[in-house]
């Protein structure tokens, strides 16, 4: 069973997946608007993998004789200054989601709940290359500098981290 801090703690994640999997909706939709083919792919797949994430942690609440409550998100930005920029504000939240998986492993620890532990340390992981994959893009983007963006759209799903994994 779960403590009540714990509880609300995975809730609050499984709100911060499901918002992850509209921004990325959002980013996908925005460069498919753009004719950018492969980021918009690689967009798709990722929101997808977020709602795989989301799910994970929908099922491990109940699993554990909790209530998952299915969240309402906020809704995602629409429109981003550059495919630059859309990667960097991918960065950041990927950060973000890391040092909140990291608060869960902490009151895991705190309160003794090794189930849970043991079941996050999969995100842990998952966060190491999620924020890799997308710095690899950015590393990227940085030698291309203001070069044309083709070949770029063309080969960013085989930059694809974790790829399946979720
Ligand atoms: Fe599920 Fe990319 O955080």
């Amino acid at each position: 069973m779960l403590s009540k801090a714990m509880l609300d703690i995975l809730n609050k994640q499984t709100e911060k997946e499901a918002y992850a999997s509209q921004l990325y909706l959002s980013m996908a939709s925005w460069a498919e608007a753009k004719g950018l083919e492969g980021i918009s792919e690689w967009f798709y797949a990722q929101s997808e993998e977020e709602r795989e994430h989301m799910l994970k942690f929908v099922r491990y609440i109940n699993e554990r004789g909790g209530h998952a409550t299915v969240p309402k998100v906020d809704l995602p930005p629409k429109d981003f200054p550059s495919v630059k920029a859309v990667f960097e504000a991918s960065l950041e939240h990927e950060q973000m989601v890391t040092a909140a998986i990291g608060d869960i492993v902490a009151l895991s620890l705190e309160q003794k709940d090794f189930t849970t532990n043991n079941w996050i340390q999969w995100f842990v992981t998952e966060q190491l290359e999620e924020e890799s994959s997308v710095q690899g893009i950015l590393d990227k983007l940085d030698l291309l500098g203001d070069g044309p963006l083709y070949h770029f759209d063309r080969d960013v799903m085989n930059m694809r981290g974790a790829e399946g994994e979720a």
